[in-house]
């Protein structure tokens, strides 16, 4: 049940959970040899292996955990007597891209647990609840759309529409949200959840330089760069490989060779665009064989929306081209759609206070927090990579970096929880 600060022994007691302690309990979970690093596919075996350790830290520090109908898990520290409204949440996400790093999503999620021993052991007596929040597939890297948990809840995503998105096996999110519990006719928007929250921290790993070059270990964030996901189907006539002579093949895989070059120039004729094609499938995929469909994922990101939306138009038509060239066909779908976001300027000014002010930098990965701050104040915390790469087993951040991430996100806590 609910515990309040001081209740009951143990809490508060002794030094606080480190972050990379609390992170070296998660290694063996998801490792990918093949790949390199981790892959932790939303509403999956491994992901939830880490929701089953969140909850199981949450508990050892008395939060009462909760799983909502969307499969976001929630640990509550309550307020004694109090209800859960006008919350400070904080969180991240546990799953990973395919072959990721150890930080994406759990550093945030570690920073809140030891964040809450910070709080205890500062003896502080919050007057309103703190909810820690683990948002599932944030990556969308098993149903093709970016931030499906927070999506679900916030009401951005059809929920019938979202509960047939497949994954590269067929299996639909419906049928994975079955496996693990739940009901996908209660997707949707969770007003009742929401209205608890009255503003949200999320802390990750920086994706990118911005703090190298500030010399800076922590930061704050000042926006997210707008991004979207689209599919290219290319379709032409399976064939045999010997059979078939050069000049009477309809090869999609050579359109789509075209296309991912049309996808680099587009983005390189664009100033700040930035586009990638990182997933191509040839179907049915064999040596010898001619393929018959080609899919093919890009992912286009600019400040300026419209201009994103240009840019996949040109794009459409180079793919269309690069079709006709080879009397294949091409066709355009969207998977989803982020648009820029900037932070409310008064929470993260405030914040930028209680740290003592720290840097705010923008950030060109997409995050929970970007959804999260269509409907409340929403900061983000950056914490230095030091190899400046994510997305890859060489994302890193210093142990003392995550431990000084862990003791500014219980300083912006410890702000935001006393008013
Ligand atoms: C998620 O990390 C994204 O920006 O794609
Ligand atoms: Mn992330
Ligand atoms: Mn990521
Ligand atoms: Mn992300």
């Amino acid at each position: 049940g609910p515990a309040g600060p001081g209740r009951g022994a143990g809490f508060g007691a002794g030094a606080p959970a480190s972050v990379v302690g609390l992170l070296a309990a998660l290694e063996g979970v998801g490792a990918d040899p093949r790949r390199g690093g981790y892959t932790r596919p939303g509403f999956g075996r491994e992901e939830a292996t880490l929701h089953e350790w969140f909850a199981q830290e949450a508990r050892a520090r008395g939060l009462d955990i909760e799983r909502d109908r969307n499969g976001v898990l929630w640990a509550w520290w309550d307020v004694p007597g109090g209800s859960r409204s006008n919350a400070v949440a904080t969180g991240s996400h546990l799953d990973s891209v395919p072959g990721g790093g150890q930080y994406d999503g759990p550093l945030g999620v570690a920073s809140a647990l030891a964040a809450v021993d910070h709080l205890r052991l500062r003896g502080l007596s919050p007057s309103r609840p703190l909810a820690l929040v683990v948002f599932p597939e944030e990556e969308g890297s098993r149903f093709g759309v970016a931030c499906l948990g927070s999506r679900l809840l916030t009401g951005r995503l059809d929920p019938a529409e979202a509960a047939g998105l497949r994954d590269a096996s067929g299996l639909t999110l419906a049928e994975a949200l079955a496996e693990s519990g739940l009901d996908a006719r209660h997707l949707g928007r969770d007003q009742a959840a929401l209205d608890r929250v009255a503003c949200f921290v999320e802390l990750h790993v920086e994706q990118g330089r911005g703090l190298i070059d500030r010399d800076a270990a922590v930061g704050l964030g000042s926006s997210i760069l707008g991004h979207g996901r689209w599919k290219l189907r290319f379709t032409g006539q399976g064939n045999h490989a010997g059979t078939t002579l050069m000049a009477d093949r309809r090869d999609p895989l050579v359109a789509a060779a075209g296309a991912v070059l049309a996808v680099r120039d587009a983005a390189l004729a664009v100033p700040e665009a930035r586009a990638t094609v990182g997933r191509l499938q040839p179907l049915p995929g064999g040596t010898n064989v001619i393929a018959s469909a080609v899919d093919l994922w890009i992912d286009a990101r600019h400040p300026d929306d419209e201009v994103t939306a240009e840019l996949l138009g040109s794009i459409h038509a180079a793919a269309r081209a690069a079709a006709e060239a080879e009397s294949c066909e091409a066709e355009l779908s969207t998977e989803s759609v982020s648009p820029t976001v900037h932070f409310g300027h008064a929470l993260t000014s405030r914040l930028v206070g209680a740290l003592g002010g720290v840097p705010v930098l923008a950030t060109g990965a997409g995050h929970d927090a970007g959804v999260l701050a269509a409907e409340i104040p929403t900061a983000m915390l950056f914490v230095r990579n030091p190899t400046g790469i994510s997305h890859s087993p060489e994302e890193y951040a210093a142990d003392e970096d995550a431990e000084a991430g862990a003791v500014a996100l219980a300083d912006a806590l410890q702000e935001l929880l006393l008013v």
